[in-house]
């Protein structure tokens, strides 16, 4: 694959596709120690064919992005965030812990020397990051590995699900993404191979995601297949479900503190039951990549449940996705070290 040149990008209109950009970070375990790390240019791995990784899933990653603001500074949300659930779902999988201002400091080395990839700001677009630790190194026994690679490596992105910021529909899946006492927690590679049928089910009839119901009794909604669920009631309180088994989502948690501090709404997390969807007036999906998508409906045994309208954002969530984007873009004040420069 050719070096991605940022000349020839079309700011607008970028999806959410993989590109070689010029630089990642490495750092690598080994002797019961992490290396310095370094900048390189390589975007391939030369790894054990015996690595964990492939065969058992001893991986974790994260997704976080960079903003460009109308100063054209260039800014990161909650990367702490993100350095502290990297560190839960490693220790999870039995990995060494990645020190966390580490963990941050990588990720701006990276986005600082891929500067020219950060999409200008009123493009939409943003610099999506992506670290990731597997366990590598000549094993075939089923125990953790002896070495461990840590990367980092980022591109420029627009929207996740095609449409944006408009109503989409989901769909809720018979299959479950992970287990209550699973790896559902932990952002780990496994979870997301287990969503893969699950959601091209649901894209091939149509709908954006799927909606996984709890593992136990499938009668309340977990996730998305990448992202949180929230909705808001009919007298304005945001829920969002609480369970063992979703991924913890800076998104999620953000909005919460947002809805309360910012919109004066009340916040719940806590039980969603899918046949109780009318004690919602509109409802969305949230998440690093998936930013907020509204939902339009949910479709589950064959009826669709329609919120505020398939056609239009409704004005709660109108307000949340303002509020979290210009905070993330620089043009609204954020909450303490909730965003760091990278300069
Ligand atoms: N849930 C899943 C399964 C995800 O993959 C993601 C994406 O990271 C989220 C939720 C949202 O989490 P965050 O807001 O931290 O990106
Ligand atoms: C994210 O929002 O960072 C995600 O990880 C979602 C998906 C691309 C896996």
């Amino acid at each position: 694959m050719a070096k991605a040149d940022a000349s020839k990008l079309d700011w607008n209109n970028l999806g959410f596709a993989y590109m070689d950009l010029p630089f990642r970070f490495l750092a690598t375990w080994k002797d019961g120690k992490w290396s310095d790390g370094e900048l390189t240019e390589d975007n391939t791995l030369h790894i054990s064919e015996a690595s964990t990784i492939l065969h058992y899933g001893q991986g974790a990653f994260e997704g976080l992005k960079a903003y460009r603001t109308p100063e054209d500074k260039i800014q990161l949300f909650r990367p702490d965030q993100n350095a502290k659930r990297f560190h839960n779902s490693c220790e999870r999988l039995l990995m060494p812990a990645f020190p966390e201002d580490k963990f941050v400091e990588a990720v701006k080395k990276v986005v600082k020397a891929n500067a020219d990839f950060v999409p200008p700001y009123g493009t939409g677009g943003t610099l999506y990051i992506r670290p990731l630790m597997i366990g590598v190194g000549d094993q075939i026994g089923v125990s953790p590995a002896p070495e461990y690679l840590f990367t980092v490596f980022a591109q420029p992105v627009g929207a996740y699900f095609k449409g944006g910021m408009t109503p989409m529909n989901f769909t809720t899946s018979q299959y479950d993404r992970a287990a209550h006492k699973g790896t559902g927690e932990a952002k780990v590679g496994g979870n997301y191979a287990a969503s893969l049928l699950p959601h091209q089910n649901a894209s091939q009839k149509g709908f954006a995601d799927c909606v996984y119901l709890d593992p136990v009794e499938h009668r309340k909604i977990e996730e998305a297949g990448a992202a949180n669920f929230f909705g808001i009631t009919k007298d304005d309180v945001f829920v969002t479900p609480k369970s063992p088994s979703i991924l913890p989502s800076v998104t999620k948690y953000s909005l919460l503190w947002l809805a309360e501090h910012r919109l004066g709404l009340g916040t719940e997390q806590g039980d969603v039951y899918i046949d109780q969807l009318d004690r919602f007036k509109e409802a969305g999906a949230c998440g690093t990549a998936a930013v907020i998508a509204p939902i339009g409906g949910i479709e589950h045994n064959g009826d669709l449940h329609v919120f505020y309208s398939e056609t239009e954002v409704g004005p709660v969530t109108q307000k949340l996705y303002d509020e979290l984007t210009g905070i993330q873009f620089g043009t609204v004040e954020a909450p303490e070290n909730w965003v760091q420069q990278v300069d």
